[in-house]
């Protein structure tokens, strides 16, 4: 058995001895550059806390409500494809490792373990994230099975019109394995012209037409909630209304919540840290619905920093994966509770013994460093 890490970081590490090269890049991989997927890490460096002292802290609680799910912090497990790529039980692991964490999964609409598979393995509560396909039937299908096998919300992910350029895996000539949720409803092509047949799949399939109207059609062939994925900024917040009302977008055509997410990185090269984008949609929505964050999270420290600029909670992406690739669900487990720790401890030291307590009072960004 390998070495007990002490912290995310080191989950990483152990994950890319475990892996393949081809599955490691997949996983840890960024668009281009990269320059992004250092940002969405450096950008938390940048930001200091303010902390009070001389709070009574000796009784913590992290515990906080997305959507009416009470959940035991506020970190919450990001869609991520493919986790059999990372342990032969898939997104099983993670969803026990959910359940026993009580926290949500969101399971990747191009995930490796099925609905269904999904959901008879835990009663985590599961939200379900969606791509729209040109053919709009395959994505209506999948929202009724999620439906039926009791996801709690859909999570539209808006930023993937087509699929960044991620290097590594057109070196790598990266094969994706069939998706299971799909099978039957696709044509899966083996090989592409740039090696990755995964780019190649989802440019041809994703609809790149999607626009604010289709959220109406969605709307209209589910009751589940609908959050967003992928706003970073203001104008995707809100929309001059006729009445020259200031108006949320996203809540104009019923959303549920936001999640400031820049696709871990994986889609535009040079889109803005999120942690930094934060606070831009949190002035534009204005409260009206829930702001989620993901990006870049990998200590206690950068989930308490997200919270204080505005986030209800945080998701983590590329950790989970890592800790599924180094020791199965009980790696997942181990990444979400040493999270938890680490922000118990940040709550303890900066003085907040609840969530509620957590105030952009508590953290400097680098604007405002004196
Ligand atoms: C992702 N992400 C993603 N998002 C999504 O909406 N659907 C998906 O299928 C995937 N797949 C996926 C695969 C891999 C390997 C990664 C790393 C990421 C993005 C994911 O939900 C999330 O936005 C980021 O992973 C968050 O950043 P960190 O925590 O990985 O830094």
């Amino acid at each position: 058995m390998a070495a007990e890490p002490v912290n995310l970081n080191e989950f990483q590490e152990l994950a890319r001895l475990a892996l393949p090269k081809m599955y490691y890049d997949f996983y840890a991989g960024g668009a281009e550059d990269e320059h992004t997927l250092k940002e969405n890490v450096e950008a938390f460096h940048r930001i200091t806390f303010r902390s009070r002292i001389l709070v009574d802290v000796s009784r913590i609680d992290l515990s906080t409500t997305i959507l009416d799910y009470k959940i035991s912090a506020p970190i919450i497990i990001a869609p991520t494809a493919l986790h059999k790529l990372a342990n032969p039980e898939g997104e099983v692991a993670t969803a026990r490792a959910a359940a026993s964490c009580n926290t949500i999964m969101v399971l990747s609409f191009t995930s490796s373990s099925s609905i269904e598979e999904v959901a008879a393995s835990s009663n985590a509560v599961r939200f379900y994230q969606l791509y729209v396909f040109k053919k709009r039937d395959i994505t209506a299908t999948l929202v009724q099975r999620a439906e039926r096998n009791g996801f709690k919300a859909l999570v539209l992910t808006a930023d993937t019109p087509r699929l960044g350029r991620r290097e590594a895996d057109i070196k790598n000539k990266m094969i994706t394995p069939p998706l299971k949720n799909l099978e039957g409803l696709l044509s899966t092509k083996v090989s592409s012209d740039t090696g990755s047949n995964f780019e190649a799949d989802a440019n041809e399939t994703m609809d790149a037409s999607l626009s604010w109207k289709d959220l109406e059609w969605l709307r209209s062939i589910t009751n589940l909630p609908i959050l967003i994925k992928g706003i970073l900024t203001r104008e995707d917040g809100k929309i001059k209304a006729p009445s020259d009302d200031m108006t949320i977008k996203a809540v104009e055509v019923g959303v549920a919540g936001i999640i400031v997410s820049n696709h871990g990185a994986r889609q535009l090269d040079y889109s803005p840290a999120t942690i930094s984008a934060l606070e831009e949609v949190v002035h534009a929505v204005k409260g009206r619905v829930p702001i989620l964050m993901d990006g870049g999270v990998r200590r206690g420290t950068d989930v308490f920093k997200a919270l204080a600029l505005g986030a209800q909670a945080v998701l983590i992406g590329r950790p989970v994966v890592y800790g599924l690739a180094a020791k199965g669900e009980y790696g997942v487990r181990r990444v979400i509770e040493m999270l938890k720790d680490e922000f118990e401890l940040t709550m303890a030291l900066t003085g907040c013994p609840s969530v509620k307590h957590i105030t952009r009072k508590h953290v400097r960004t680098e604007q405002e460093r004196i």
